[in-house]
């Protein structure tokens, strides 16, 4: 799957992330999760940054996993551009376990497939 996503990645901005239902997804995610300046947020598959980066801009941390180094090169260039502080990692979530403060840590898990 991982190639699949790399050949994604470019483009991938100028698709969904771009429409009004991406737009009103993030409204209702943002609304529901209410990131707080105190909290540490962990966003799985976090692609190009379209709810990091937000998330990001509310919370004290936030990191974001990725196994698409393409999708992950990307969002390293939407963080320089915003000016946010986001620490990635490239990891398989298929094939490695989370480290273990991460599993027991978060108050929230919306998911998106
Ligand atoms: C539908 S995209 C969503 C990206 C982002 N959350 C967004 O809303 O724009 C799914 C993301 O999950 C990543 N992904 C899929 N399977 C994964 C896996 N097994 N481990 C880590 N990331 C994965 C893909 O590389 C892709 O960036």
């Amino acid at each position: 799957m991982r190639p699949q996503w790399d050949a994604k990645a470019e483009k991938w901005d100028d698709g969904l992330p771009q429409s009004d239902l991406f737009a009103e997804l993030l409204e209702t995610i943002m609304e529901a999760v209410a990131p707080d300046r105190d909290e540490v947020a962990l966003d799985l598959g976090a692609g190009t940054g379209f709810l990091a980066i937000p998330i990001a801009q509310r919370t004290r941390r936030t990191y974001a996993v990725d196994h698409s180094p393409a999708m992950l090169q990307k969002l390293a260039q939407h963080v320089c551009e915003s000016g946010v502080h986001l620490w990635a990692a490239e990891m398989d979530l298929e094939r490695s376990s989370l480290p273990s403060p991460w599993t027991s840590s978060f108050r929230t898990m919306p998911c998106i497939t």
